[in-house]
């Protein structure tokens, strides 16, 4: 069955990819579950486990990390692209929990033989890397994701072709490892046993092989048959390598290019490009953050609410950011916004978004290049006045507080994209379409 406000706003999806227009968790996979219902086939094309992406359908909550949200919905293709770096032993856990809770993926979930693959010295390297940097640590989740990234620029990678095939694993992986034990030798870390990696490695690739496919080939037989194609954006625009707040970033392209880098999706072949956001900012580990305003964060964490879905930190809140969300807007071709999170902002009297930038008494309207220089700027902030009322109730867009639509307006109108969704909570009948 068809959710009855969908009927309107899907005349218009097409293929879409979906990316997080902030620091991440803007609340992607809430909204790819929705989305779902109209797709036929949702891709993962960046990232690895280092992604939490929450779903709550009915009185269950699931948080994917590599299995794209779509494979929630029976009926749904999901592939998991050449540009994601997969942990086999992770991926292995995600399938486990999935079977526990009665979803089956047989025939339905592929994975791209040309992924590279998360070492256990990927792991061991970061920890070692994070550490020696003491303070100016990157706060990443310790997925191995960097060095990971590392080896695929540096050629030395694996990729799942060669996991599952026992002979090549076995010869690429005891020169790896020797390899990678040098480096870790040098930086007082763990060596890493060859014997045991290639035992576990070996197990999860047996488990893994049905689902190793050519999955570049898969989607344009997809798109030649007119099947509409979701891309499911991990992280969000300004952990971005290129363009976020490097060096406090993550190792992947996160903006809307890497959806097609990272697949095989040809740019023409994209018909929009849907940026989601909160109606606030979170962020979690280091680095630059202009509107971090721990009032907010505050009232946030004693709601329970902004715990990272992958490692349980404390996310870091602030105001809306109208600034860097235009220019995420500008650099992903966001023609669409989905705002969440909206009930977040229920009890508050005043509401600020940040129209502008002051950097050494100069006034900017763009997030600067060098990190110390976003750290020194202070945001110009217009208020406006909180509704304070519940939203979590609001089924249509005038259901909505009308303090709550002109604050909405502002910010579609700041980022200079509409928003065709707004989500008042985290079930999928929390979803206003427009
Ligand atoms: P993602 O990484 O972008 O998929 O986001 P996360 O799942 O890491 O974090 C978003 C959090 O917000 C999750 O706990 C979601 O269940 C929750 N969420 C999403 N939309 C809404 C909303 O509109 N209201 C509320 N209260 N929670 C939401
Ligand atoms: P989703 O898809 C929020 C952050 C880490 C750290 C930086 C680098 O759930 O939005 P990494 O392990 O990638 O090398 O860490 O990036 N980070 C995320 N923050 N949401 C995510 O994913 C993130 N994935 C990585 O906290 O600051
Ligand atoms: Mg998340």
């Amino acid at each position: 069955m068809v959710f009855a406000p969908l009927a309107g706003f899907f005349c218009f999806m097409a293929n879409t990819i979906l990316v997080g227009a902030q620091w991440g968790d803007e609340g992607k996979g809430k909204i790819i579950d929705v989305l779902t219902e109209k797709a036929d086939i949702v891709v993962r094309s960046q990232g690895g486990a280092n992604a939490g992406h929450t779903v709550r359908v009915g009185d269950k909550e699931y948080i994917l990390h590599l299995i794209p949200s779509g494979i929630l919905r029976e009926t749904k293709v999901c592939l998991i692209g050449n540009g994601v770096v997969i942990n086999p032993t992770s991926l292995v856990g995600e399938l486990d929990g999935l079977k526990q809770k009665k979803i089956s993926v047989k025939g339905r979930l592929f994975i791209s033989d040309k992924a590279h693959l998360v070492m256990p010295y990927h792991s061991e390297l970061e920890s070692c890397a994070e550490r020696l940097k003491g303070r100016n640590k990157i706060g990443t989740t310790l997925r191995g994701i960097g060095p990971a990234y590392g080896d695929k620029i540096a050629r030395t990678g694996l990729r799942m072709a060669d996991l599952v095939d026992a002979k090549r694993l076995e010869a690429r992986l005891r020169d790896r490892v020797r390899e990678a034990n040098r480096l870790i030798k040098a930086f007082g870390g763990k060596s890493i046993s060859f014997k045991s990696v290639y035992a576990e490695y070996g197990k999860a690739a047996r488990r893994l092989k049905p689902f190793v496919a050519n999955t570049t080939k898969m989607l344009h037989e997809a798109l030649a048959a007119k099947k509409e194609v979701l891309f499911e954006g991990a992280q969000g625009t300004y952990l971005d390598i290129d363009q976020g707040t490097y060096p406090f970033v993550t190792s992947s392209n996160t903006t809307s290019g890497g959806a097609c880098t990272g697949s095989g999706m040809p740019p023409n072949k994209v018909d929009h490009v849907m940026g989601v956001i909160k109606a606030y900012t979170t962020r979690v580990g280091s680095g630059p953050f202009p509107t971090e305003d721990d009032a907010i964060g505050d009232m946030l964490h004693n709601m329970g609410r902004e715990f990272g879905a992958t490692t349980g930190r404390p996310r870091r809140c602030g105001w809306f950011d109208a600034v860097a969300t235009r220019q995420a807007a500008q650099v992903n071709g966001i023609d669409q916004l989905a705002v969440t999170n909206i009930d977040g902002l229920d009890k508050l009297a005043e509401i600020r978004v940040c129209t502008a930038y002051r950097l050494r008494g100069k006034i900017i309207d763009y997030v600067p290049t060098i990190s110390n220089d976003i750290e020194q700027v202070k945001p110009i902030y217009e208020t406006f006045p909180g509704w304070q009322v519940d939203t979590t109730k609001a089924k249509i867009w005038n259901d909505l507080p009308p303090k709550a639509r002109k604050y909405l307006k502002a910010v579609s109108q700041s980022v200079g994209a509409k928003i065709v969704i707004a989500s008042v909570g985290p079930a999928r009948n929390q979803t206003i379409f427009r």
